[in-house]
């Protein structure tokens, strides 16, 4: 049984004055509220996006912002438990819905969070990344990380929308969240996604192997629904069938703070995830899926996102009997690790 504490109230407002007048607070009236008994009582909600619905709003901003006033065109998927103006999905981590037209160019600039996009719909985009070329695919993965020079550009005729995915509420809260500007890249004859186009072998010049710290910047959609589907066919009782993003010189996780994954949910599967601390977020690619946060259900279409937060009960459930669904999740696990915090009940 977890005692009351005194409050706030209980104690004389001339000794609450001469408390505030020194810049002193007395903790007991605030303790359970920052160290809750048994588990954390987070801000994020379970919320979900519709990209129907977001859409039309979002084209609706390539009309009224031109490029040179936006310098991304971004609207931002916030959850409403933190405060929409906060503009977080959770404690770590920023979604935001990024619209580049035909012809229209985002300037170089790098920054201090960690960013990755998810591809959405559209073609001929790219994003260059230390003057490596990425194009843009429904469902790749590209990444930006913490300090790397990146910039857009679409040589298509068809509005290219992406979903970023920063950690920038975290590195905001830790005073450490800026930005510079910088002259647009050369094109230098580098591809990753080429470098590291098959999986358990990578190169070795001289016998050395690749010390940079992210090799590969773009992850092909296609490498990653062609692994899920072999490894649901090599092991047909496996239930989870999800691989993780990551370095492929050192196999650790693609980023510092986030975790990146892909996800597939054979026909009909119901699938219990386990209880662990870390928020995640769900971004359908492909089929449609029920999502149950604690109770709450979303029905994600295609492109739909919906975040829960941790230490809650998420069951995903395939809405088609004859065909498979596929899902990219982000969460904070890195970052949870790294902290000692990290923690699954089941
Ligand atoms: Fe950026």
């Amino acid at each position: 049984m977890t005692r009351e504490l005194g409050r706030l109230e209980d104690l004389p407002s001339d000794y609450r004055d001469a408390l505030a007048k020194q810049n002193l607070v007395p903790l007991w009236p605030n303790l359970r509220a920052v160290l809750p008994p048994g588990k954390p009582q987070p801000k994020t909600r379970p919320t979900y996006w519709s990209y129907a619905a977001l859409r039309p709003l979002l084209l609706k901003a390539g009309e009224l912002t031109p490029m040179e006033k936006a310098e991304r065109r971004v609207l931002v998927l916030a959850n409403p438990g933190h405060g929409l103006a906060n503009m977080q999905a959770s404690a770590a981590m920023y979604l935001g819905m990024q619209l580049l037209l035909p012809g229209e160019w985002a300037p170089a600039h790098r920054h201090s969070p960690n960013a990755v996009r998810v591809i959405v719909e559209g073609e001929s985009a790219y994003t260059t990344v230390n003057g490596e070329k990425c194009v843009m695919r429904r469902g790749d993965l590209i990444l930006t990380p913490s300090w790397q020079w990146h910039e857009h550009g679409h040589e298509g005729d068809q509005p290219v929308v992406w979903l970023d995915i920063l950690d920038l509420p975290l590195v905001y809260y830790m005073e450490a969240s800026y930005h510079v500007d910088g002259p647009r890249q050369s094109v230098l004859p580098v591809r990753g996604d080429l470098t590291y186009a098959h999986g358990g072998i990578v190169p070795s010049m001289s016998f050395e192997r690749d010390q940079k710290p992210y090799p590969m910047l773009r992850y092909p959609w296609s490498e990653a629904r062609a692994a899920l589907v072999a490894l649901a066919e090599n092991q047909p009782d496996l239930t989870m069938v999800q691989v993780t993003y990551v370095n492929p010189e050192t196999g650790g996780d693609a980023q510092n703070i986030l975790g990146y994954y892909a996800q597939m949910l054979r026909p009909d599967q119901t699938l219990k995830l386990p209880v662990r601390s870390p928020a995640i977020v769900f971004h359908l690619i492909e089929g449609a899926v029920d999502v149950n946060i604690e109770g709450e259900r979303f029905t994600l279409a295609d492109a739909d996102t919906c975040c829960a937060p941790g230490y809650s009960a998420v069951t995903l459930q395939n809405r088609s009997a004859n065909a498979p669904a596929f899902l990219f999740l982000a969460d904070e696990t890195p970052l949870h690790r790294k902290l000692g915090v990290f923690e699954s009940r089941d």
